[in-house]
């Protein structure tokens, strides 16, 4: 038995039919090409598969694409492009918030749903909002200055 789904995402309308089981991870890398979203543990531990779903951050390999059906879904391809990346991707650069990347994507996404709950987030909020986001390679502290930057410059001052 297969399903109709329509979902929003990056701004873009996508309809498939797709068996009830599929994973929103699954659904995202396999069906509609979205490579961006990474999937480590795949049982919801490592963080590196998060999005946004409806704004909020959302493990994608712990939920079924038929769940996303009318829901506006963002991925890492949707934050900004290679000329023009996003406030945390370009704070990311700048303060080497990653080494081989595998968890970067989801600590975008994890970063962006941070900067929207919490707009004056203190270190100690950034690394409970990372809590749930593993990285083998860091050591976390660069991640956490490039969040801290994010947050600086989006309210007019620099860290
Ligand atoms: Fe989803 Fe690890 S792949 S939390
Ligand atoms: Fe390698 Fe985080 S940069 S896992």
């Amino acid at each position: 038995m297969k399903m109709d789904i329509a979902v929003t995402v990056n701004g873009r309308r996508y309809q498939a039919s797709i068996e009830p089981r599929l994973l929103l991870s699954d659904f995202l890398r396999d069906v509609i090409g979205l490579t961006g979203t990474h999937v480590g543990c795949e049982h919801g531990v490592c963080g590196a598969c998060t999005i946004l779903v409806n704004g909020d951050s959302v493990r994608s390999c712990l939920t079924l694409a038929v769940r996303a059906d009318g829901m506006d879904v963002v991925t890492v391809e949707g934050l900004g492009t290679p000329d023009q990346l996003n406030v945390l991707q370009s704070e990311f650069r700048e303060k080497h918030g990653l080494q081989c990347g595998f968890c970067t994507p989801g600590m975008l996404m994890t970063g962006m749903d941070l900067l929207k709950k919490y707009p004056l987030a203190s270190d100690e909020e950034i690394r409970e909002g990372l809590s749930g986001n593993l990285c083998r390679c860091t050591g976390y502290q660069n991640i956490v200055a490039a969040i801290r930057s994010a947050v600086a410059l989006r309210n007019g001052s620099t860290s």
